[in-house]
């Protein structure tokens, strides 16, 4: 049983799909929570064991990650930014946030950032054949699984108010989960 006072949430979805974007926003909106780049961490804390020149990534140190990540999220309030999302222990989550872009968009967003041919390919395969939903479901209770759209600005900021609107009423439920006051 949880005793967090606040929620902790996971942003994922294929890369491009907006996560930093949408983890941002989130942040200045919600001042109890904050913007935790996964990716940050596998890079300031070195849980890698290098870096992958065919993928362009670290290859990720997970039982490293995962001690680092445990500090984060003990207290609740983070906003998880990654890729992937069955490495965090279904105990520590309370909502997982993933990100769906249109093919077109995703294509024209990838290529903006000079993606090499073969990573561009593979991630919008990824989106195509819904691995990061597919994921998230196999790896949460369903009913903590939302997929949204995240194509064009107005989706964003409906979606950020949809999560705001989320984490008030976690909270209320959770009053109890607060230590006592005197
Ligand atoms: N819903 C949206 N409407 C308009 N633009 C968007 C939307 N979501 C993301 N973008 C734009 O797409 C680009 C990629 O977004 P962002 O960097 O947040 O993706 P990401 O999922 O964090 O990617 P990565 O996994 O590579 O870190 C940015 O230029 C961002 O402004
Ligand atoms: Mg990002």
């Amino acid at each position: 049983m949880s005793t967090r006072t606040n929620p902790n949430i996971v942003v994922t979805g294929t890369p491009g799909t907006g996560k930093t974007t949408h983890c941002e926003l989130l942040a200045e909106r919600i001042p109890s929570l904050r913007h935790v780049s996964v990716n940050q961490i596998v890079k300031d804390k070195e849980c890698h064991e290098g870096w992958d020149d065919e993928f362009q990534s670290w290859i990720v140190d997970e039982d490293k990650l995962l001690d680092e990540l445990e500090k984060e999220v003990a207290d609740g309030g983070c906003i998880l930014d990654w890729h992937a999302c069955d490495l965090f222990p279904q105990r520590w989550i309370d909502l997982v946030v993933v990100l769906r872009t249109d093919s077109t968009t995703l294509y024209d967003r990838l290529t903006a950032r000079n993606y090499p041919e073969a990573k561009l390919q593979e991630n919008l395969d990824t989106e195509i054949m819904e691995v990061l939903l597919q994921e998230a479901k196999d790896s949460y209770d369903e009913e903590i699984v939302v997929e949204l759209r995240s194509d064009e600005t107005e989706e964003m900021d409906a979606n950020v108010e949809r999560i705001e609107a989320w984490v008030k009423q976690w909270k209320e439920d959770h009053r109890g989960n607060a230590p006592a006051q005197n």
